[in-house]
């Protein structure tokens, strides 16, 4: 099955995802965690991501794409994929078409701004392997270490309240117009962000039938 998770920054995309990539044994694609990888690494492009992704801006359509392109062409997605972030503007939908991939379901987290800007103030995420925790909602087993690989967590570079402001109206701006995109395409599916993680996970697995 190949998936897309659709929402606004801090919706539960990636947490949501993480299980429905337990649950169907295929990958989570997640080209914020590449784009920061490639930031950390230092290579060319995560350089140039990183000052877009610091000021909550998005980064060229023309980087990500390239990305999602070499990413999926790997062997682990050809049984299935979820795309975590992708696509975020209409012309990065239009190149996913392009490329005749097949997308089975787009699943929308829907979840209030209010909400978010909440939520986001309590999320930490590993320094060494990237995943995602909440001080309240997801705790990890030690406080400030991961439970995957042990390394540090921390507080994401972009969840500084201001910053999630220019996420909120930058995903607003162009990434919301995705949903009547796929709307048209007979695909969306829109699932309520719900107050704990579990629940919205029981309506997510549900939503993509596992
Ligand atoms: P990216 O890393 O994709 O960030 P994002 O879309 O802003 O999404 P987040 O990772 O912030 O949130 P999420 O929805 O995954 O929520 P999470 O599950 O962590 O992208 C970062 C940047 O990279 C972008 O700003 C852009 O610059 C660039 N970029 C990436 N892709 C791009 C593209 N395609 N084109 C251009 N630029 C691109 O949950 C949030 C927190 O809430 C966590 O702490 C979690 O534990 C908690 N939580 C989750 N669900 C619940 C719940 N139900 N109840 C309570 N707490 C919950």
């Amino acid at each position: 099955m190949n998936l897309i998770f659709l929402g606004a920054p801090g919706a539960g995309k990636g947490t949501q995802a993480e299980v429905v990539s337990e649950a169907l044994n295929i990958p989570q694609i997640s080209t914020g965690n590449i784009l920061r990888e490639a930031a950390k690494n230092g290579t060319e492009y995560g350089l140039k991501a990183k000052a877009a992704m610091d000021a909550g801006a998005l980064v060229s359509d023309e980087i990500v794409i390239g990305i999602l392109k070499e990413r999926i062409a790997q062997d682990d997605c050809q049984n299935g994929f979820i795309l975590d972030g992708f696509p975020r503007t209409v012309p990065q939908a239009e190149a996913l078409d392009a490329m005749n991939i097949r997308i089975d379901k787009v699943i929308e987290i829907n979840v209030a701004d209010e909400t978010i800007k909440q939520r986001v103030s309590g999320r930490r995420v590993c320094q060494g392997c990237g995943a995602s925790y909440h001080v309240d909602y997801k705790p990890s087993k030690t406080e400030g270490i991961c439970d995957k690989c042990g390394d540090k967590t921390v507080i994401r570079k972009d969840d500084q309240p201001e910053v999630v402001l220019e996420r909120l109206a930058t995903y607003h701006e162009k990434t919301a117009p995705l949903k009547d995109y796929y709307e048209k395409q007979g695909k969306l599916v829109t699932v309520e962000g719900q107050e704990e993680v579990a629940d919205t996970s029981k309506l997510t697995l549900a939503a993509v039938g596992a």
